[in-house]
């Protein structure tokens, strides 16, 4: 008798057409651990300093040596604990036993899905917490602005909204399990090459400066930094390069002029490890923690320039409330965990790990649906390339050796996460085989060409698909050489593509590849990019290729067709000179009108959408489950930090239907991009909103995007504030950054 009711009520709202796709899940968001706002947070910390004398005070402000990457000092006197920090921004790295190595942040930026940015990012947090690690060394916002830097893969792609978004849901859903988010590096590493040395000035161009005008500060590079301001980050690291000739740590004009003033951020700054030199600049440009302190430049050394008035002890107090607070602010003062970094927290972060990998690959080419495959009728599986299998190197890849090859899961470097475990497509693929009857050859050595041309005449080829794998690595403290595959990757495609005429290549890539030697082969008929798929790799890509998944993740960066379409490169010298202003990526290729091979925003899908029914209304909350309202309480927070402005206001809803008017369940990505007036001189056209719309044949739904006054607004250099120009916002909801890709337009005027 009940089940009938329970059927109905779910055609009912699980079917109705009109149905908001804000899912109001996170709306009704009930904290499982204590958080407080900014306010009950500084005042508590401010009453524990008080009980500190300046000696003490002065330890908080250097990290000392203990379990952790980063230890903030304990003070037994007074009961503190102290503060562990630890590495990466995809999972508890730094050789942790028992981890999950999640997928990267370009992979789960590339799923454009903000509940799994979220969701990923609570299954972090509770593995940081459950290790009783107080803060996550995440997440990484910088720009993908040269292809070639060596930590793309753990930022978020080129565009600053779409990483602005993952910067805030990355730092509620840590954040809200009671782990101080660390949003870094601030600001404008956008390249490894010299970003750290001695002072440039003292030592002839050892160190970069990048060096970039106000608007295109604020626009693109400041951007996701002030979303996790907003969000209620509790802590920011400097980065080691310099900005206009001045080290970001000691640079008063973003610290404290950007950061702590414009955006009114009250959490703490600290260096990226070794990111600091000196100690009186620092301190009064803004600096709060030097990390991870054995250089001896702040903690107890301050306190003589304290007691001879060369650092006020205002400033000192300041700095440690700005420690203390974080603590308070999510609740570590109840009941946190004690440090075991090696205790196993995974729980089944498996499956949120499998679903983020699956849903952030991206179908690039699919020629006649040759995917999925279907087990039935494609029995004969050749498998081609060292990225396929598993590493020679165990799971210890935090940096590269050319004789390990193998599936990656993760780049490396700092960010590496050595996993507890990992599955590579080969390993997946032989499960599959053997559960669906397939007929499985391989081939991982890529050299091997005699081998590898000894298939080609096997009884079984002769309709046998082909699954090429390659890949491409980097790592913190090294840009890449180039946009290529490793190991001659591109000679294997071409290898396998010459003699089989139903070629599928899986591109597992920390960021931009250069796919023009063979992406126009006719035999290559599908290519699905991989990304940084973490370590539930295998099933994922399983999951895709036989259809038990629809593949919809986008591109977060354009693939070009000749490196220097992109118009920016790693500097090689001491200057690192943004002249290309807010031109960057898709906004450059429109600037310039050059056709890249895959644009930003691009993926394919196995079935197909239409669009309908544009409507631009001024934005009213008046009733609670309007989508203006749900669009509030998604972002509400004890602890977060809109200030006063409005800035973050929603004004404008963008409302339109979706429809799934092909064969599968699958998803598309809504994308807002928004011209604006002249005057405002912007590129002609800026991504401002995006949804990921999962729907049943048949189905459709109506969609609304939320704009705020900031998404509407440009940087008035003149005026140091946001502005709205006067005249028409024209409005595109678009599945790509490519204009032949716009499904709908509208516009507004104010
Ligand atoms: C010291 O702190 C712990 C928790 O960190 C608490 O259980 C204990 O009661 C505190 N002791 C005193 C004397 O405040
Ligand atoms: C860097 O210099 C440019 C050009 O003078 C200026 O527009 C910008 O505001 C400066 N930025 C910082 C952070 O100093
Ligand atoms: C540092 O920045 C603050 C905030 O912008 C400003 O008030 C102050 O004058 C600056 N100090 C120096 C020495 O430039
Ligand atoms: C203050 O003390 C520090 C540390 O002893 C010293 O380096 C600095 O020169 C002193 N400054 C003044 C103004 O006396
Ligand atoms: C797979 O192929 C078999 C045999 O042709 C067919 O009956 C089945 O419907 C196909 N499955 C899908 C999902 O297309
Ligand atoms: C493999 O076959 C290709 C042609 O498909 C040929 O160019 C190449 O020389 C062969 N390599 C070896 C090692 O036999
Ligand atoms: C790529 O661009 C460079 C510089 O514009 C040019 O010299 C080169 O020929 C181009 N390469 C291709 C393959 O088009
Ligand atoms: C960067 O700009 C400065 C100032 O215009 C100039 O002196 C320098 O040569 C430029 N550096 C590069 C690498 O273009
Ligand atoms: C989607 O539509 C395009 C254009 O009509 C068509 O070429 C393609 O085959 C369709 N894809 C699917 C999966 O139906
Ligand atoms: C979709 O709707 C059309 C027209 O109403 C119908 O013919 C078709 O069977 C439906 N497809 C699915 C998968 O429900």
């Amino acid at each position: 008798m009940l089940i009938t009711p329970l059927l109905l009520l779910c055609v009912a709202i699980c079917l109705s057409p009109t149905a908001s796709v804000i899912d109001d899940s996170k709306a009704n968001f009930q904290p499982q651990v204590t958080l407080r706002t900014w306010e009950q947070a500084i005042a508590m910390a401010k009453s524990f300093i008080a009980q500190l004398t300046l000696q003490e005070k002065c330890h908080l402000t250097a990290g000392v040596r203990g379990t952790c990457a980063g230890n903030i000092a304990s003070l037994p006197r007074v009961n503190f604990s102290g503060v562990c920090l630890l590495d990466t921004p995809s999972g508890v790295g730094d050789g942790v036993l028992y981890s999950t190595a999640f997928v990267s942040g370009i992979h789960i930026a590339a799923t454009w899905d903000r509940d799994l940015f979220y969701r990923r990012a609570v299954a972090i947090g509770k593995e940081f917490r459950g290790k009783g690690v107080h803060y996550a060394l995440g997440p990484m916002v910088n720009i993908d602005r040269n292809a070639r830097h060596g930590r793309n893969w753990e930022g978020f792609g080129s565009d600053p909204y779409l990483s602005g978004e993952n910067a805030f849901f990355y730092t509620q859903g840590v954040q809200d399990q009671g782990v101080v988010a660390t949003a870094k590096h601030y600001i404008c590493n956008e390249q490894d090459t010299h970003r750290s040395g001695v002072m440039k000035d003292a030592n002839d161009a050892v160190v970069y400066s990048a060096n970039l005008d106000d608007k295109t500060m604020h626009e693109i590079y400041l951007w996701p930094f002030a979303s996790s301001v907003v969000a209620g980050t509790g802590s920011i690291m400097c980065s080691a390069n310099e900005i206009n000739d001045t080290r970001a740590c000691q640079n008063n004009k973003t610290q404290n002029g950007l950061l702590k003033g414009e955006l009114g951020y009250m959490g703490n700054i600290l260096t990226d490890w070794m990111g600091s030199k000196s100690t009186v600049d620092p301190v009064l440009s803004g600096l709060d923690i030097d990390m991870p302190g054995n250089d001896e430049y702040m903690g107890y050394t301050l306190v003589p320039f304290v007691q001879n008035g060369s650092i006020p002890e205002s400033r000192i107090d300041d700095m440690a409330t700005r420690i203390i607070a974080p603590y308070y602010l999510v609740g570590q003062d109840q009941d946190y965990p004690t440090v075991d970094l090696d205790r196993d927290t995974m729980e089944n972060n498996y499956i949120i790990n499998r679903e983020a990998s699956r849903a952030g690959m991206i179908l690039l080419k699919n020629v006649n649906n040759i995917l999925p495959l279907n087990s039935s009728v494609n029995t004969n599986i050749y498998i081609y390339g060292q990225a396929a299998g598993q590493t020679n190197c165990g799971l210890e890849q935090t940096s590269w050796n050319a004789n390990c090859g193998g599936a990656l899961y993760q780049g490396g470097g700092s960010g590496f996460v050595r996993p507890a475990y990992a599955i590579d497509p080969l390993t997946a693929l032989m499960q599959k085989g053997r559960d669906d009857r397939l007929q499985i050859r391989y081939i991982t050595n890529q050299n091997d060409f005699v081998a590898i041309n000894s298939t080609f005449r096997d009884r079984g080829f002769q309709n046998a698909k082909c699954l090429v794998f390659i890949s491409a690595w980097s790592e913190e403290g090294i840009d890449r050489t180039d946009l290529y595959a490793f190991d001659n990757g591109e000679q294997l495609v071409l290898t396998v593509a010459q003699n089989c005429r139903q070629t599928i290549v899986l591109v597992n890539s920390v960021s931009q590849l250069n796919l023009e030697r063979w992406v126009d082969h006719p035999n290559v008929v599908g290519v699905l990019w991989t990304g940084m798929p973490g370590s539930e790799y295998g099933p994922a890509v399983v999951d895709i290729l036989f259809g038990d998944y629809n593949p919809g993740g986008k591109l977060v960066f354009s693939l070009a067709k000749n490196d220097s379409d992109f118009g920016t490169d790693i500097s090689p010298i001491g200057d690192s000179n943004y002249t290309e202003g807010v031109f960057l990526d898709y906004r450059h290729f429109d600037k310039y009108n050059i056709t890249p091979r895959y644009y930003f925003g691009y993926g394919l899908s196995y079935t197909n959408f239409s669009f309908d029914k544009l409507q631009i209304s001024q934005a009213n909350d008046d009733d609670k489950n309007s989508p203006v309202s749900l669009y509030k309480q998604r972002r509400m927070r004890p602890y977060n930090n809109f200030g006063h402005s409005g800035l973050y206001d929603p004004v404008y809803t963008i409302t339109f239907t979706i429809k799934n008017t092909g064969n599968y369940y699958g998803s598309e990505v809504a994308q807002l991009y928004l011209g604006f007036p002249v005057q405002a001189q912007e590129p002609l056209k800026i991504l401002r909103g995006f949804e990921r719309v999962y729907l049943e044949p048949n189905e459709s739904r109506e969609v609304t995007l939320v704009l705020s006054q900031k998404d509407i607004s440009y940087w008035n250099v003149v005026n140091q504030q946001w502005a709205i120009a006067s005249g028409t916002h024209t409005v595109w909801i678009s599945i790509s950054a490519n204009n032949a890709d716009i499904k709908l337009q509208g516009s507004f005027s104010v």
